[in-house]
């Protein structure tokens, strides 16, 4: 049975829409996994604990002025020391963005990106974007529906994210400064 730890990048933590997103995600997951959630937007110290012993990650934000949230930037700015550690190498990442109507696909893209960077393992078709238009859009039918993401589509990403999180293979990691990454370098 794998760990899977939920990070929830938004700064309304479980009040807001990613935490029913999250819900959703715990219901398709069902008994395939243990999970665990943590709501950044009440600090960031649990997560990084809990990141070492987890197999997959999964990351909830919603868009916020083409942005993810505030507390997943936190997240990234306290974990600096955790890029091509062990507690992320190889590590499969899933991203799940939520938005109102635009930039999330922007979000989505960067994000999976940065998570790259850090030693996350980004399996094929393990992200997705979902919009208050595509679930206002999706109330009526529409032979274009097919293209849209959808709240289904949550089970085929685990399906894929659930699979990678089996892999076993030893990355080569590439000579990171350990240094202080804050200190001045402007003279
Ligand atoms: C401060 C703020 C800024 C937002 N900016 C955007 C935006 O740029 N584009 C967009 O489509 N939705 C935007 N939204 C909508 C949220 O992304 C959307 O409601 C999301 O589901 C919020 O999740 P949460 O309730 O968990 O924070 C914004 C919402 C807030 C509160």
């Amino acid at each position: 049975m794998k760990n899977i730890l939920i990070l929830n990048g938004s700064p309304s933590g479980d009040q807001g829409n990613c935490a029913v997103w999250i819900k959703l995600i715990k219901k398709h997951l069902g008994s395939e996994a243990v999970t665990e959630v943590v709501h950044l937007s009440k600090g960031t110290a649990l997560a990084k604990k809990k990141i070492v012993l987890a197999d997959g990650v999964i990351f909830v934000t919603g868009t916020y002025w083409d942005s993810w949230g505030s507390p997943l930037q936190k997240f990234f700015e306290d974990s600096t020391d955790l890029e091509g550690t062990a507690a992320l190498m190889g590590k499969p990442a899933a991203v799940f963005v939520l938005m109102h109507s635009v930039g999330g696909k922007g979000i989505l893209s960067r994000l999976q990106g940065v998570l790259s960077t850090l030693g996350f393992l980004i399996p094929p078709m393990c992200g997705m974007v979902y919009s208050l238009v595509s679930d206002v859009a999706l109330k009526s039918k529409n032979s274009h529906a097919k293209d849209f993401w959808q709240k289904e589509d949550i089970s085929l990403i685990l399906k894929n994210f659930l699979k990678a999180c089996d892999l076993e293979i030893q990355w080569a990691v590439w000579p990171v400064d350990k240094k202080n990454p804050q200190r001045r370098w402007l003279k």
